[in-house]
């Protein structure tokens, strides 16, 4: 059976940055606050004219480019995002324009923070399955769109971007494995109400709503659990991973993980103090730094893991 290879990555991150000094003229909070509890001190916002597609247009350009290949080699774009630009069509089908990649299968993941970790594994499935060739994987949000900046429980949490890999069939080894999870329990601590007009049901109010505190306790737990399982199905050791690339909630979320793999915080990329945490776009903007600035080798081992909304969570584990 074919392999599924990460060829190339790319990222786009707009040009706005709101620091976290920026709220005090709005809200009652703090820089000292915000970086004490998550580890953030700014975060990219979106211009007007720019949105989830278009982020994620400038991002795939660049994986593209870095692999090697034309857009219209493309034949399977998946998009994991929760800040589309519309219901429908997807915001997969609307970069599949943008890239002029005609024809090809492309779709968008409902996978709130593990959009892309969801979408990674999908196309994995595809590719080694022999349904597609070369993947475009991607996670994008215009997380601004959709945060109500007067609850600073949220809006100072969240910020915009995309990230973007180019997979292909390999006989080399790539994505090891990945892992996806849910628990819809736990739908009422982390939410957004579909903006869709007279949902009985849930509310008009369509902006995100988090339990932080709730949400922060089972995120722990769970991920540390998903590491295990990981290295459980590649029958590896802690050891063996080189580099974990964590969705990018909160610095001591992340901490806890990398203390369960005993892995130094050099071996974490972290972009959370500057980019705070882009939902979707969190793994692969952090993914494509690392592997742009060099640290990040052909031949690593890499962690991947994320939580969000439903909850859903997953990982992947991938030679690069
Ligand atoms: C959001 C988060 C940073 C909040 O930190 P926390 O230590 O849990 O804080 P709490 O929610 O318990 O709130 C403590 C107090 O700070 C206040 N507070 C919340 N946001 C604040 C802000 N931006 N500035 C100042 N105070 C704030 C709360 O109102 C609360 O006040 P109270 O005690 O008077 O009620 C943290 O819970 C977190 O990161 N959660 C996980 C997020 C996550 O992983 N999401 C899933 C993936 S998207």
């Amino acid at each position: 059976m074919l392999n599924a290879k990460i060829t190339g990555t790319g990222s786009y991150l707009p040009k706005k940055i709101v620091t976290n000094k920026d709220f005090e003229a709005t809200l009652d909070t703090s820089d000292e606050w915000i970086y004490a509890r998550t580890g953030i001190r700014k975060r990219h916002v979106i211009a007007e004219d720019e949105s989830a597609s278009s982020m994620a247009e400038i991002a795939a350009n660049k994986a593209i480019q870095a692999a090697g290949i034309n857009a219209s080699d493309i034949d399977l774009i998946i998009v994991g995002t929760s800040s589309p630009d519309r219901v429908f069509p997807s915001t997969a089908c609307l970069l599949q324009n943008k890239l002029g990649a005609r024809g090809c299968a492309s779709f968008d993941v409902q996978a709130a923070c593990s959009g892309f970790i969801y979408a990674l594994g999908i196309a994995n499935q595809f590719i080694r399955a022999g349904g597609a060739k070369k993947a475009l994987v991607i996670g994008t949000e215009a997380n601004s769109r959709i945060l109500d900046y007067s609850d600073r429980s949220t809006c100072v949490i969240f910020g915009d971007g995309a990230g973007a890999v180019v997979i292909e069939a390999s006989e080399e080894p790539g994505i090891l494995s990945t892992h996806m999870h849910s628990d819809g329990q736990y739908q009422d601590l982390l939410y957004i109400n579909n903006p869709i007009k007279d949902q009985k049901q849930w509310g008009d109010e369509a902006y995100m709503t988090m339990h932080g505190n709730d949400v922060y306790k089972v995120a722990v737990k769970t991920l540390s659990r998903i590491v295990d399982e990981t290295l459980e199905a590649n029958n590896m050791a802690k050891s063996d991973v080189d580099w974990l690339i964590p969705h990018q909630a909160n610095i001591r979320i992340i901490a806890s993980v990398a203390k369960k793999l005993n892995m130094p915080m050099e071996k974490v990329v972290l972009t959370i103090e500057n980019q705070g945490n882009t939902s979707a776009a969190s793994v692969p903007l952090a993914l494509d730094q690392a592997v742009r600035d060099g640290r990040i080798k052909k031949g690593d081992t890499v962690l991947m893991e994320a939580f969000g909304g439903g909850f859903v969570w997953g990982s992947a584990l991938v030679k690069m």
